[in-house]
């Protein structure tokens, strides 16, 4: 079984203020630190970075510098994620049957995630990491609590998440069909019955999605260098 990869690196960062992914992160823009994960991965056989159309020639530049013998290919991302992610399907092997897809914001991904959630796609459609939620989590219309939901039933959806390649194929475009607007692949997978089984994930494996969480992902970053196991 062949997998490929898809790392969605093209978004504009609205809610950090910039790029986030192209910003330097212990010396190296971050999409390189998610990267250099999946390149040392042994259960991946070609990566696809998916970035704004503006930084495809650079980041081709970058990423042939680090390849390591390993297919990379870098395509232009589109307006939306499920966008992003169907352009890198598109350039895709056509000998692989499996996708994994992990955010470029999520450096601190492990090889034990990426395994796990691969092994998980044998028995279902699809396999999604994530983890419990550890707040109480209210539905709210207007500023109102309409509903609280069942704790032991929430969890937080992380990546990687991985399908099988025709069906989130099928998903996509019945997301197109139906004009779904999905902010992970596994939504649009679930719109379609198909069955995802949820993965153990880890809090380290968070998304910088603002300021607050670059400052986190430095603090995480030199615990590892020290050897720290918090
Ligand atoms: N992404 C993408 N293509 C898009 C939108 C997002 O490839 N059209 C990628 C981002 O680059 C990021 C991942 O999807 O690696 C997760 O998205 P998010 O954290 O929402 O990043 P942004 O969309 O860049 O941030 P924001 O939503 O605040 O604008
Ligand atoms: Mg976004």
């Amino acid at each position: 079984m062949k997998v490929s990869a898809i790392i969605p690196a093209a978004g504009s960062g609205e809610r950090f203020g910039e790029e986030k992914q192209f910003k330097l992160f212990s010396g190296r823009p971050l999409l390189f630190h998610t990267l250099k994960l999946f390149l040392q991965s042994d259960y991946i056989d070609e990566i696809i970075v998916a970035v704004p159309s503006a930084s495809v020639d650079s980041t081709h530049r970058d990423v042939l510098s680090m390849s390591a013998g390993k297919p990379v290919k870098v395509v232009a991302g589109g307006t939306r994620r499920q966008d992003s992610v169907k352009n890198g399907i598109d350039v895709s092997d056509s000998h692989s049957t499996l996708v994994c897809i992990h955010d470029a914001a999520r450096p601190f991904v492990t090889e034990d995630l990426i395994q796990r959630s691969i092994s998980a796609c044998e028995f279902a459609d699809g396999a999604v990491v994530g983890i419990p939620s550890k707040d109480t989590v209210k539905f709210t219309e207007n500023g109102f609590i309409k509903e609280t939901l069942d704790r032991e039933k929430i969890w937080l959806a992380q990546t990687p998440q991985c399908f099988h390649k025709n069906k989130l194929l099928q998903a996509l475009y019945n997301a197109e069909k139906e004009n779904l607007i999905g902010t992970d692949e596994s939504a649009l997978m679930e719109a379609m019955g198909f069955s995802i089984k949820l993965v153990d994930g880890e809090s380290n494996n968070f998304k910088i999605t603002t300021k607050d969480d670059w400052i986190r992902a430095e603090l995480v970053a030199s615990r590892q260098a020290q050897g720290s196991v918090l």
